[in-house]
């Protein structure tokens, strides 16, 4: 039974996931900052306290994985907040960073000892977070946090390959979650069920790229 974590699983695109991935038999490791209904009516195992903005709240996610080595692991937890370039609120843009880009750090160098040979670490990160494909400007923060979040991934890819350790960044596409208050092309159900498959595709190969959920390479 593959063994499989969700950072970010109480609401969202990352309830989709642990709930996929449980229906499918894996043994689900669901972690959350506080529970909802959904995720505690699902066959998983849910952490809760699990904040990636803190060195505790990394601890509380490590003290419940033991010794267990994941199959596969998904940092989903993120952060938007809309920005006004003439009044800028610097603190909001520290919190985007911290969440979306240091948390997701953290949280990688809390699973390296609990990943090995053919573990796969996906990041849901945005294609927000192109450079390449910035062409409206604004979202400092988002855009800054995102992109940070894709250099890390990279270099982890390259840092985790001996180790026979896969990772991929993953743009969701554009989805109908309180993130986007409602907005959007598709559920998370469906995000999610498009996310496992291209989880599923990944290898040492093509470990490292950013890609649309829908499988498209997307450009830095
Ligand atoms: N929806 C889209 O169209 C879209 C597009 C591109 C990328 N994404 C990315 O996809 C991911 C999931 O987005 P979503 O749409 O499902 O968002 P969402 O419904 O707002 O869910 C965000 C999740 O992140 C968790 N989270 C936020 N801050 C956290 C923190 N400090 N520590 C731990 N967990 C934290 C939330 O937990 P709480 O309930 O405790 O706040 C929640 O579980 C995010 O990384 C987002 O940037 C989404």
């Amino acid at each position: 039974m593959s063994k499989t974590l969700v950072v970010g699983a109480n609401r969202g695109i990352g309830l989709e996931l642990a709930r996929r991935y449980a229906a499918r038999g894996d043994e689900v490791i669901a972690t959350c900052r506080a529970s909802s209904g959904e995720l505690d009516s699902l066959a998983v195992e849910v952490v809760r306290g699990v904040e990636v903005t803190t060195d505790a709240g990394v601890a509380a996610l490590r003290a419940a994985l033991g010794d267990r080595v994941l199959d596969v692991a998904v940092v989903v937890s993120g952060i938007l907040r809309g920005d006004d370039l003439e009044h800028l609120d610097l603190d909001r843009v520290r919190e985007q960073l911290e969440v979306n880009a240091i948390g997701p750090l953290r949280v990688a160098r809390a699973l390296v000892a609990h990943l090995g040979k053919g573990s796969k670490l996906a990041f849901l990160t945005s294609r927000m977070g192109s450079i390449a494909d910035n062409s409206s400007g604004g979202y400092y923060a988002y855009r800054m946090s995102k992109a940070a979040l894709n250099m890390a991934g990279a270099s982890l890819a390259i840092d985790l390959r001996g180790r026979g350790v896969a990772v991929a960044l993953v743009h969701p596409g554009f989805v109908r979650t309180e993130m986007t208050g409602g907005n959007g092309n598709v559920d998370p159900l469906e995000a999610a069920a498009e996310i496992v498959e291209r989880i599923d595709a990944l290898t040492l190969a093509s470990s490292g790229q950013f890609v649309h959920a829908n499988g498209e390479r997307l450009p830095w």
